[in-house]
């Protein structure tokens, strides 16, 4: 152990109910410790409630998990009936990481404090379209977006072999997507007496048949949503697979090829899709390093140091596109991938420099 070193303390900052991510990072406080570091942690009820644990170095780093109970009681709260992430839920959320910034601000005050992702960035990137611009920016591959006139020119499209994912523009975790193509219009919200109704969980947002059902559509277009060109994705043993990439201050730390059945819409882990180490022995390797240095280039164009990256490899093998950020995105189990005690030795290598 290096002692020398105990003159940073790691803040995690999350909330129990966050099963996917802060939940399997708790074991790291042993890993950051081992390194060196000096280890709090608190949630946001209590740091909102201005309760802040005592740290005793002058260095903090902060790490900050998805708010699940704030968001569970105030965002999308169960009395909730509207759609799903819509800009209500944005404005919401982005109120909550300024309210976040300003406590820590305040209780930090006189400490030198380094955000590994900066807390109004959490909020920013919530909107699906603020990231595609950035990364337009940067001529990131994506998959285009298309603004279009109503359902007359979605179903012209569709006629022409075009195939289109409908996503909330606020979304995330594979809730309310919508895939249309010509031989049929595939859901997960439920469209019932002709009414969009969004699920109250988080997972289990199974795909419905709503080919033709012109009402849905146009509700769907009147709401905060983006229409994205569909990838036609690789294909192997049946499976439709993209890459998570995790980076780590513009580094890749793990990648986490993903796979679902090629019928079905989908590849997030949360709605059924699987984690697959075994597809990189079967990858190209070129393929795979492409979409890792995409990755890097993704998290310094959006300037966040810890981030999933979602990238889909086409089926040609030769055309890749980021299709999704996410900055509090699900770890991978302990047993498949020690993430937290990756990031505790990457810390331990650079963690001194970002205070000098
Ligand atoms: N343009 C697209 N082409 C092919 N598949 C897509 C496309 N957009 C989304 N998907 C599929 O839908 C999933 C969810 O979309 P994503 O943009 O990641 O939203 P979320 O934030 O809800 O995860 C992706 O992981 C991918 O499997
Ligand atoms: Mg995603």
């Amino acid at each position: 152990m290096n002692k020398e070193k105990r003159d940073i303390t790691i803040l995690a900052i999350g909330d129990k109910a966050d099963y996917d991510s802060y939940r399997k990072w708790h074991h790291a406080k042993a890993s950051f410790l081992d390194h060196g570091f000096d280890y709090a942690t608190t949630d946001y009820t209590r740091l909102l409630d201005g309760k802040m644990p005592r740290i005793k170095t002058e260095n903090v780093i902060i790490f900050l998990f998805f708010p699940f109970s704030y968001w569970d009681s105030h965002i999308e709260h169960k009395n909730y009936r509207g759609i799903y992430a819509n800009r209500v839920f944005y404005r919401k959320f982005v109120r909550f990481w300024d309210m976040v910034e300003s406590r820590l601000k305040k209780q930090l005050a006189g400490k030198k404090v380094v955000f590994v992702n900066d807390p109004r960035l959490c909020g920013a990137y919530r909107d699906k379209l603020t990231v595609t611009r950035k990364l337009d920016e940067f001529r990131i591959p994506q998959s285009r977006l298309y603004n279009v006139s109503g359902v007359e020119e979605i179903r012209d499209k569709l006629s022409g072999g075009h195939e289109f994912f409908i996503k909330p523009r606020y979304g995330s975790m594979g809730k309310g997507i919508t895939f249309l193509s010509r031989s049929g219009w595939q859901t997960n919200f439920i469209f019932k007496n002709n009414k969009i109704i969004s699920r109250r969980s988080d997972h289990g947002w199974r795909f419905n048949d709503v080919t033709g059902k012109t009402g849905f559509l146009r509700q769907l277009l009147r709401d905060d949503f983006l229409i994205q060109k569909a990838v036609d994705p690789l294909i192997l043993d049946g499976n439709k697979v993209d890459f998570r990439i995790y980076t780590f201050f513009n580094k890749v730390i793990y990648v986490y090829p993903r796979k679902n059945a090629s019928g079905k819409v989908t590849t997030n882990i949360s709605q059924g899709g699987q984690g697959d180490s075994g597809l990189l022995e079967i990858l190209p390797g070129s393929l795979v390093s492409r979409a890792e240095k995409e990755a890097v280039r993704v998290s310094k164009a959006l300037n966040i140091n810890f981030a999933g990256i979602d990238i889909m490899p086409d089926k040609n093998l030769k055309d890749l596109y980021v299709l999704d950020v996410n900055v509090f995105s699900g770890l991978p189990g302990k047993k498949t991938f020690d993430l937290a005690e990756c990031v505790a030795g990457e810390l331990s290598k650079k963690g001194r420099v970002l205070f000098s």
